[in-house]
């Protein structure tokens, strides 16, 4: 599914039509966040946490690489990459153990193994106006909640 984001509004209302589509059973799911830098992925994963029934901030993951999120709706985990060299450090990150809640992840270049598990893949890039993203489900409930939102 391809899709033009006119302005940031737009990404903002995308982000909320993903989280409503997954929001009965966010347990587990992941979301790959990929584009070059400023093509939209925080603007993304900001207004799924708050779509979520976050309130208030949605800092930067770049320097704690995790920031969790536990809401009434279920367990959040914005995650960025971006200063991930090796997967080695990942261990340490413990991010094996995230399964029980929502990840969002920006750079997830940077981790294959996390890629192979992944649900949705959300590739976002520039256009001469605005944004356009790419979405596919790369497993069974990723390509029936693309479905969903076609
Ligand atoms: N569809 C859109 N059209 C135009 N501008 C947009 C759109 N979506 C988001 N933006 C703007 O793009 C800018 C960068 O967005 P954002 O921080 O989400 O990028 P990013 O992909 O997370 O970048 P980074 O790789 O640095 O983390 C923001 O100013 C945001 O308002
Ligand atoms: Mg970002």
């Amino acid at each position: 599914m391809k899709r033009h984001l006119a302005d940031e509004q737009a990404t903002i209302a995308f982000a909320e039509a993903v989280y409503r589509a997954l929001a009965s059973d966010v347990a587990g799911w992941t979301l790959l966040l990929r584009g070059e830098l400023g093509a939209g992925k925080s603007t993304f994963a900001r207004a799924f946490i708050r779509a979520a029934g976050h309130q208030g901030t949605v800092p930067s993951p770049t320097y704690t690489l995790v920031e969790p999120y536990t809401l009434s709706t279920g367990l959040f985990y914005h995650i960025d990459l971006y200063r991930v060299s090796s997967e080695d450090e990942l261990h340490y990150l413990g991010l094996d153990e995230l399964d029980d809640g929502c990840c969002l992840i920006e750079w997830p270049e940077r981790a294959p193994g996390i890629v192979a598990r992944a649900d949705l893949d959300l590739a976002f890039s520039y256009e001469v106006s605005g944004r356009t993203v790419c979405a596919s489900g790369l497993s069974e409930r990723g390509r029936a909640l693309i479905q969903k939102i076609n």
